[in-house]
């Protein structure tokens, strides 16, 4: 793996490969990578003929209240992963390769309508941090493909509006949430969090699977959907005798519009985030017959506390 921290090497890079007609796949991140990284990465390696990784933690996208200082930084842990993963050249550029200019300059501004519910409100300036740090990578990069993982659902959203409204030419692929054995969405924001909070992190994916549980036995009511996973969400702390995370939001929306549904379709997704000690964690489920999502329903419904 060829491990290229400006831009001008990579470009120099990527011109031998573009002469050759390679096919090349894109994997942004932020580092602290974990099995999710790496499933987007094995999937570009199945896919692709190149595979570049981008590891960036991309200042314009935190809010000064928000955790950029202590982001998990892990680079020579990253670089082992990544090598192991099939990766081919890992992009690690430095914030003036990607702000020449400074922070302050030209930003995507995401269209209000996907940015309204969900994340939006509680991390108003994110997205728009978000698409430019993206865009800026696409251009340098050229992928054909870039793969982001359903995780960040409404971020991924956005990344394929974008492509499709900016005329980018290129396929957006969103790949299949990795999951910890018991539930828990992987998070590299997941190191933050102690036993309890570990614990008390597991009624996101128990409410949504309730949710999704009740979709399965053919109810479509976004309000019945969504009182059963506030129940769930209550059982799971006063079951487990845990702390209480400051719940955000526990959402039904559309897929493609993201404006909150009365009537749950095959269109539907499940999202959820709440504040867990330090961390704030967030997760979905898409409503479909043959959702991605199903093993949810099998993993332990609680985990009982002596
Ligand atoms: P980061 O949080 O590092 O995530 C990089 C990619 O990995 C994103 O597409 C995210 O959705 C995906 N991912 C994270 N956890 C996952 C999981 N459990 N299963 C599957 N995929 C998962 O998202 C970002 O970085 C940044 O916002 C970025 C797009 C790089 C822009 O700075």
């Amino acid at each position: 793996m060829q491990v290229v921290t400006d831009s001008s090497a990579l470009k120099e890079s990527l011109s031998e490969l573009s002469d050759k007609n390679y096919r090349i796949g894109l994997v942004p991140t932020m580092g602290g990578l974990h099995a999710g990284h790496g499933s987007l990465v094995t999937t570009a390696r199945s896919a692709c003929d190149v595979v570049v990784v981008s590891i960036f933690v991309n200042p314009i996208q935190f809010a000064p209240s928000e955790d950029f200082a202590s982001y998990p930084r892990d680079l020579l842990g990253d670089r082992q992963k990544l090598a192991s993963w099939g990766a081919d050249i890992l992009f690690v550029p430095e914030e003036s390769d990607l702000y020449p200019d400074g922070l302050s300059g030209m930003r995507v501004q995401p269209p209000a309508q996907l940015t309204s519910g969900l994340c939006g409100p509680g991390r108003p300036q994110h997205f728009a941090g978000v698409l430019t740090v993206v865009l800026k990578l696409l251009n340098l990069i050229r992928p054909h493909v870039a793969y982001f993982g359903q995780k960040d659902f409404q971020q991924w959203r956005l990344i394929q509006q974008m492509a499709t409204e900016l005329l980018l030419g290129v396929t957006i692929v969103r790949c299949p949430t990795v999951r910890e054995p018991d539930g828990l969405a992987l998070s590299s924001r997941n190191a933050y969090l102690d036993s309890r909070e570990r614990l008390a992190a597991r009624g996101l994916s128990r409410s949504l699977a309730t949710i999704l549980e009740h979709y399965q036995k053919g109810e479509r009511a976004a309000a019945i959907l969504l009182e059963r996973g506030h129940c769930a969400w209550d059982d799971w702390f006063a079951k487990n005798a845990c702390l209480i995370p400051q719940l955000e939001y526990l959402s039904l929306v559309d897929t493609r519009t993201l404006e909150p549904v009365e009537r749950v379709s095959a269109e539907s997704v499940a999202a959820v985030a709440a504040r867990v000690g330090k961390a704030r964690l967030i997760d979905n489920v898409l409503l479909a017959p043959a959702s991605p999502d199903l093993p949810l329903l099998s993993w332990p419904a609680a985990i009982l506390v002596e």
